[in-house]
């Protein structure tokens, strides 16, 4: 269905916990979220039966999101419980990768089609720094798990900070000279911990830079073209790509809306407002009103955010919490 601004909202983020075995620097304080409890987080039946009611008003793609997803016991069933719903076309999930290797071949199995996984730094020491202790070989079995059991295509998420890992950006563009790899370069966003440490982003233009002139601008020929404008190396297996959320201006185009692990809908990344769906669900509500929620929701959608306007605006939680 379509936005007040007549943009086409197909795409629904689920976040489906707030826990996560990392601590990117930039995504979660040092001493880790209060977790959510139980009681607090939908169950999985719960939001299977909330997408099922509203799947017929135009959603195809369901991203599952955490948090970190693949902590959260019992994943593999959620997948399938997606995959029943009629009308899902594309299920994709967002992971650090780290606990893929173990479980790639389960989520295929299930139904998950495709995933996006986050890598900052190539360089074991400065990863552990970074992610507060991660371990980059298990992301890296992670990867090679995805690519091997068709998890396709394997997008690399690797956000950009300034005088962290700008130095890399070569390097990781080189990954997919060889292999079939999207490697997207995706600016910082002042939310949460990043706003708080006033860690800088590095505008897209001056990433492309790095890379040089031998990057040809492409069509995306896989499933999720998303925010990302896609580049290609002369001869390579695989594709680049830039998320520009600070100086490009893809909200125009923007297809999502957002679902929390406590069970708020969120129609913007940077809205403070969100929609109950939970109380809802508890409260015994009928197909027809976790649509009218939906749609209701929709039509607040902003025009678009303003975390390039606002410096410090608040959206309220940090990304983990939201999903990203
Ligand atoms: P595809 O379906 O593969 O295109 O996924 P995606 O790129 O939309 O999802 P992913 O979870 O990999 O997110 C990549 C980056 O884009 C992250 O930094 C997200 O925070 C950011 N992002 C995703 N959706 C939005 C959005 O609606 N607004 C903004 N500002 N950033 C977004
Ligand atoms: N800005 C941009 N991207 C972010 N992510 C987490 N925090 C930020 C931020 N402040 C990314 C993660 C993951 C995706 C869900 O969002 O690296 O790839
Ligand atoms: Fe965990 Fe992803 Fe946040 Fe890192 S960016 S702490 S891997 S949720």
């Amino acid at each position: 269905m379509k936005d007040r601004f007549g943009r086409e909202i197909d795409y629904i983020r689920v976040s489906v916990t707030d826990r996560c075995n990392f601590r990117c620097i930039y995504c979660m304080p040092e001493g880790g979220v209060v977790p959510k409890t139980c009681a607090d987080i939908l169950r999985f039946e719960e939001i299977a039966r909330f997408l099922k009611a509203i799947v017929p008003l135009g959603i195809s793609t369901v991203r599952i999101t955490g948090g970190e997803p693949l902590v959260r016991r019992g994943i593999v069933d959620f997948v399938r419980m997606v995959r029943r719903i009629p009308g899902v076309k594309d299920i994709a999930m967002t992971t650090n990768g780290s606990l893929l290797a173990g479980i790639a071949a389960d989520l295929k199995r299930a139904g998950l089609d495709r995933v996006n996984i986050s890598l900052d730094s190539l360089k074991p020491e400065r990863f552990r720094r970074m992610t507060r202790n991660g371990d980059l070989k298990s992301v890296l079995n992670g990867i090679d798990a995805a690519l091997e059991n068709g998890l396709e295509p394997v997008k690399i998420n690797c956000v950009v900070i300034k005088g962290f890992n700008d130095d890399e950006i070569m390097d990781f563009a080189d990954l997919t000279r060889e292999r079939n790899l999207t490697v997207r370069f995706i600016e910082l966003m002042p939310i949460g911990e990043s706003e708080k440490a006033r860690m800088d982003f590095v505008p897209a233009d001056r990433m492309s830079r790095v890379i040089g002139g031998e990057l040809e601008p492409v069509e995306y020929p896989g499933e999720g073209a998303g925010p990302a404008v896609y580049y290609r190396l002369p001869g390579a297996k695989g594709y680049i790509g830039f998320i520009a959320p600070m100086t490009g201006h893809f909200c125009s185009q923007c297809n999502r809306v957002r679902l929390t692990s406590d069970g708020k809908l969120k129609v913007c990344l940077d809205s403070e407002e969100e929609f109950d769906v939970k109380a809802a669900l508890r409260g015994g509500a009928c197909d027809e009103e976790l649509r009218r929620i939906f749609t209701g929701a929709l039509m607040k959608k902003p025009e678009g955010h303003r975390m390039n306007v606002v410096r410090f605006g608040k959206p309220g939680r940090t990304m983990c919490q939201i999903g990203g």
